[in-house]
């Protein structure tokens, strides 16, 4: 049974994942209506894993597309097929997900472009239908469709990419990284550390994360640091594992590596 009290989802097989805010409260409430929701926050951060875990709670079929440049209208609707000297129809992600009455999940929507994140409108207000152009059609999304999309702000601005009156029809919420007690706790759940592994590798974290005037396109994820706590599982020292999945991992400039390291090992416990 979920327990609503609770910010930890503890439905039977759906994922671990910790509330960092009121971030459940407001999916299950737009959930309710099928409302679209916004997910925004930088890399591994957890925006899927949030959404793995709504989607497992709330009983739904989740169906995820990674958005990218090349992606097509058709990618997402469906396209003619010739199979065994036929021309059949084979429905794309979209269109299961709105007769199956799935979440949608469209990460990266502003890879996306324009023309193509388009067919996506008409689901995002009263109207919940998908024009089928190909097949002369407009399906009604079924009950318990839900569109999710998710973006990083950091990279660019969503504008471009997705019309402000589509943008305006969804609930944004904003995702960052864990407060570091909650962090650790992700961290040690997740990479199957000791409390004590966990709290030196939220101190990385916070220190490249408080670095002021950062060279660094990205800082130090919740993901890279459960990496390096998954090394340390591994039986790697803590030093190299730092080293290995976060320093290496953000910069390839030898000078921002070695100041990176330097600060790491002003942050970790002496060996
Ligand atoms: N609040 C959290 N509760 C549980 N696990 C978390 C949480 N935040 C991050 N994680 C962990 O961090 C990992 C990375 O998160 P996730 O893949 O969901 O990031 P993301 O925001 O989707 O990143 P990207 O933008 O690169 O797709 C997850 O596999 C999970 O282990
Ligand atoms: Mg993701």
């Amino acid at each position: 049974m979920t327990s609503r009290s609770s910010a930890v989802l503890d439905v039977a097989q759906a994922p671990f994942y910790r509330a960092v805010g009121d971030e459940v409260e407001v999916f299950r409430a737009a959930a309710v209506g099928g409302l679209p929701l916004l997910l925004k926050g930088p890399t591994g951060c957890g925006k899927t894993r949030f959404v793995e875990t709504m989607a497992a709670e709330l009983g739904r079929e989740l169906i995820t597309v990674a958005g990218h440049e090349d992606m097509t209208s058709a990618d997402l609707v469906g396209r003619f097929l010739l199979k065994g000297g036929e021309t059949v129809w084979v429905d794309g992600p979209l269109t299961r997900a709105v007769r199956a009455g799935a979440i949608f999940y469209l990460d990266e929507v502003v890879e996306a472009r324009q023309d193509t994140t388009v067919v996506i409108h008409p689901l995002a207000d009263h109207r919940r239908e998908l024009p089928v152009d190909r097949l002369g059609v407009t399906l009604p999304a079924a009950p318990g469709f839900q569109l999710v999309i998710s973006y990083n702000p950091g990279y660019q601005s969503v504008l471009k990419n997705l019309k402000e009156s589509t943008r305006q029809r969804f609930v944004a919420i904003e995702l960052g990284f864990p407060p570091p007690e909650i962090e650790r706790e992700v961290i040690a759940h997740e990479a199957g550390v000791d409390a004590a592994t966990a709290r030196a590798l939220v101190r990385v974290g916070s220190a490249i994360r408080n670095l002021d005037n950062s060279p660094l396109r990205e800082v130090s994820s919740t993901r890279m640091l459960i990496l390096a706590g998954g090394l340390v599982a591994g039986g790697l020292n803590l030093r190299t594992a730092v080293q290995s999945a976060v320093v290496q991992a953000l910069s390839d400039d030898a000078d921002i590596v070695a100041a990176l390291g330097e600060l790491v090992d002003a942050v970790l416990p002496q060996p």
